[in-house]
């Protein structure tokens, strides 16, 4: 099993002075991690980041960069995330595109795989490529924005997909993204996820380092 970890995704930051949320989320005790969200306007109904603000961050980071491609076309966009400086990149099950080929590209290109659905996409979808990620992701809000509501309806998909992971014995993290606060965090944390990625609840906290240490647990906990 996977210690956990939260992620705080830098969209939540302030978009003028990412490199000062960003720095703030790297000072913040138990903080190893941060999610990077890249939308196209397509698949999502707004627009983020590119590869040149990942690989400006890049430089003045030692975080692991959690990049998630809500994108059309990601497969178009690997080679130049990852260079950018992107550790872990997730592609969606939802568009058409050669999803297991664009999953060994990532893993090729050096950097971990992870797969995601939308809260409204069955997880029977991602049946076809457990064998081949090292993350699952499982939107808890309908992707494109931050600060809105979690998803209490994808509590049981998590549960089914740690049930996968146990019965099968497969390795990968399981992620949740999305309205996630200490709350609704811990009830995703008691249904098998492991990897928390938090944006308004965390950069809102007033202690982050105790948002971190109520998620990740305190070591013997
Ligand atoms: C939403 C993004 C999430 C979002 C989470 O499309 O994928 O990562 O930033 O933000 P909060 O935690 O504010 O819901
Ligand atoms: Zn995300």
């Amino acid at each position: 099993s996977h210690r956990p970890i939260v992620a705080p995704s830098i969209l939540a930051g302030n978009h003028a002075r990412l490199a000062d949320s960003l720095a703030q989320a790297e000072q913040t005790d138990g903080v190893f991690w941060v999610h990077i969200d890249i939308m196209d306007g397509h698949f999502v109904p707004n627009l983020s980041f590119g590869p040149q603000t990942v690989a400006d961050l890049r430089g003045g980071s030692e975080l692991f960069f959690d990049v998630h491609l809500m994108l059309d076309n990601p497969h178009l966009y690997i080679d130049a995330f990852i260079k950018a400086g992107a550790q872990n990149v997730t592609i969606h099950a939802e568009p058409d595109y050669p999803k297991a080929e664009t999953l060994r590209q990532i893993r090729a290109q050096g950097a971990t795989c992870g797969i995601c659905i939308n809260p409204g996409t069955p997880v029977e979808m991602l049946e076809p490529y457990l064998e081949a990620v090292d993350l699952v992701l499982l939107m808890t809000v309908q992707p494109g924005f931050g600060g809105q509501s979690f998803r209490e309806d994808v509590l049981p998909k998590i549960e089914k997909v740690a049930h996968w992971r146990e019965q099968h014995g497969y390795q990968w993290r399981i992620e949740v993204d999305g309205g996630v606060n200490l709350e609704t965090g811990l009830r995703c944390r008691d249904a098998g996820a492991d990897t928390f990625v938090a944006g308004t609840a965390f950069f809102k906290h007033a202690d982050r380092a105790e948002f971190v240490r109520t998620l990740e647990g305190a070591p013997g906990e």
